[in-house]
């Protein structure tokens, strides 16, 4: 029995991963199609083409503080475990929308949403289990300026990673002219590598995969 679960998965890559990932496994295991609307989830639960694992819809709002610890609390008490995670969830934003506008909700749904996944599932993982956290090349040190670097190398746990996420949100909120690029994705994603990073540094065995 493998139980999978994929976050912002009404569309996009996370629905196709649902797919993929219902195709390749059968029907005693289960694939958890999570997103942050219940009609979305429905319609999306219903889009799927049948065959190999049952695919099952959740609500999972990951912006929201308390959703991780609850589902992951519901999975354990029907599984027992999970085998595959997929962190996918994103709010996607365009080149031409102002980031003081929209920093709060985006770091909670990308960033600070994404180590409370990890926080939360991490310790359910079974054996040979495979956590991921969707990122983009975006998320690599090169597009960062050489001075913030240590920012998210030096942390030794998820929540000093969401000091520097906290931090980067505020002086984004204030306007301040600093060394952070302007295209929000890059900080984004370089803080979510460098979560998984702590997360399996910490482990001390690589069950924790950043996708880029
Ligand atoms: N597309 C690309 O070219 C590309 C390139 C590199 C990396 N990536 C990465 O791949 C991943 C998926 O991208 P995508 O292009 O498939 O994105 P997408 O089409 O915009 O889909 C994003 C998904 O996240 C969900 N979502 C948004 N806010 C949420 C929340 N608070 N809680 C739960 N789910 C939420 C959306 O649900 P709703 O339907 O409710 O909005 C949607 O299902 C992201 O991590 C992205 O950064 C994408």
């Amino acid at each position: 029995m493998t139980i999978a679960l994929v976050t912002g998965a009404t569309q996009g890559l996370g629905l196709a991963l649902v797919e993929g990932l219902a195709q390749r496994l059968g029907p005693t295991d289960t694939v958890y199609l999570t997103g942050r609307d219940i009609d979305r989830i429905t319609t999306a639960v219903g889009s799927m083409p049948g065959g190999g694992a049952e695919v099952r819809g959740e609500l999972f709002d990951v912006a929201d503080p308390g959703s991780a610890d609850r589902l992951a609390r519901q999975i354990e008490e029907r599984h027992g475990g999970v085998d595959i995670v997929f962190g996918n969830a994103v709010m996607r934003v365009g080149p031409d929308d102002n980031p003081r506008e929209f920093i709060d909700t985006y770091t909670q749904v990308n960033n600070f949403g994404t180590t409370r996944l990890l926080r939360a599932f991490a310790p359910l993982l079974n054996d040979n289990g495979r956590l991921l956290v969707v990122a983009s090349s975006l998320g690599t040190l090169h597009h960062l300026a050489p001075v913030l670097h240590k920012r998210f190398t030096e942390p030794s746990s998820l929540d000093e990673i969401d000091r520097q996420v906290a931090d980067w949100r505020d002086t984004t909120k204030e306007g301040l002219v600093s060394a952070w690029p302007a295209f929000v994705n890059i900080p984004s994603k370089i803080g979510q590598v460098a979560a998984v990073r702590v997360l399996a540094n910490n482990a001390g065995e690589p069950t924790w995969n950043a996708a880029s």
